[in-house]
């Protein structure tokens, strides 16, 4: 057999081990299989662009951050450049003598995945995301690295906060789920967590930092990228990359020092620090049981899946239960349930 596998969308702590378990374990079981890296994700099947990967390639991926195939998160091949380059995808794959594809992506690298599956390439996904919003998936990997970042950003800010008794603002990353902040707030002892699960009132918020500074001196807040205000109003920008440097971290901070006269207060954007470096523990291992079990599924011939997490077991899901869905932090989230009798969520 001839395996494909390819990275997706943005990088993510924990996606070389998945390479490496992946690999590692195929080869185990058959030693005549033949294991092929895609390079940039989708990019690489419409360019040509593939690399061997043999035992010696991947052994001491595991704790690596990034992704040594590199990605690409625009490369749709269905929607390549203004037009349709799935048939050139479809013909590398061909050419290669690729048996069967793993792809480790987020949502969109899982929508693409799905297309493809549903085209007849025999076809398994693994869940990649620091944002923990892959429908079907209680935990992907990336995600607890990211939390220890903000967990760890929160820790340091409050020493500089209580020395100067002011009020800090870290935002997160997240899209338009919550999970990062709330975990990362919890983790870091935030006073305030805002997620877009959950809009917030500026006047409640700015009551509830105002009790905070008379109560302890300083005050935390940990803002997802994509919070939003209760009443609708938007006074940030949002978008990707460079945009965000002018996100809602930025206007919050200005609101709330105009809010809090006589408090000082700062604010922190963490960005792509949340997604680089090694992976925890935690996401090693999860990466290495993901990649050993979409492996397994493959030698099963348990096409058009991708593998999740449910309970403390790896499951195969339907590509299609995945595919262009995201899931959000509910409001009744033993989590979300956490943070509210602490004060710290609406
Ligand atoms: O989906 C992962 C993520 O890091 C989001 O949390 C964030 O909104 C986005 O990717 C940033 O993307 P880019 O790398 O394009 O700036």
């Amino acid at each position: 057999m001839r395996v494909g596998i390819l990275t997706g969308g943005g990088d993510c702590p924990g996606l070389n081990a998945v390479i490496r378990a992946v690999t590692l374990a195929l080869l185990h079981a058959d030693a005549a299989t033949e294991v092929w890296g895609i390079q940039r994700g989708f990019w690489g099947l419409m360019a040509d662009r593939l690399q061997p990967l043999t035992a010696a390639s991947v052994r001491d991926l595991l704790d690596e951050g990034g992704t040594v195939l590199g990605t690409h998160n625009r490369a749709d091949p269905f929607a390549w450049q203004g037009h349709d380059a799935s048939g050139q995808a479809l013909d590398c794959l061909t050419r290669h003598g690729i048996d069967a594809l793993v792809v480790i992506g987020g949502d969109g690298s899982l929508t693409i995945g799905d297309r493809f599956s549903r085209l007849g390439v025999p076809m398994v996904g693994v869940p990649k995301t620091i944002d923990n919003d892959i429908e079907h998936n209680e935990r992907s990997f990336g995600f607890d690295s990211a939390v220890a970042v903000v967990a760890e950003a929160l820790t340091r800010l409050k020493t500089t906060a209580q020395s100067h008794q002011r009020v800090m603002v870290l935002e997160t990353m997240g899209r338009n789920a919550g999970w990062i902040a709330l975990e990362g707030g919890l983790a870091g002892g935030a006073d305030a967590i805002l997620i877009p699960e959950q809009p917030f009132d500026l006047d409640r918020l700015t009551a509830r930092l105002q009790a905070r500074v008379q109560e302890q001196g300083h005050a935390l807040v940990c803002v997802a990228e994509g919070a939003t205000l209760s009443d609708g109003t938007q006074f940030w920008q949002t978008g990707s990359g460079v945009a965000r440097l002018g996100g809602i971290g930025q206007a919050l901070t200005d609101a709330l020092a105009q809010r809090l006269p006589g408090t000082e207060v700062r604010g922190t954007l963490l960005g792509h620090l949340q997604r680089g470096g090694a992976p925890t523990a935690f996401d090693r291992v999860l990466s290495t049981r993901f990649g050993v079990a979409a492996a397994q599924a493959l030698r099963d011939g348990a096409f058009g899946h991708t593998i999740a997490l449910q309970g403390d077991r790896c499951v195969r899901v339907p590509l299609s239960a995945v595919s262009g869905r995201q899931r959000r932090v509910p409001l009744d989230d033993p989590l979300s349930d956490c943070a509210r009798v602490l004060g710290a969520l609406d």
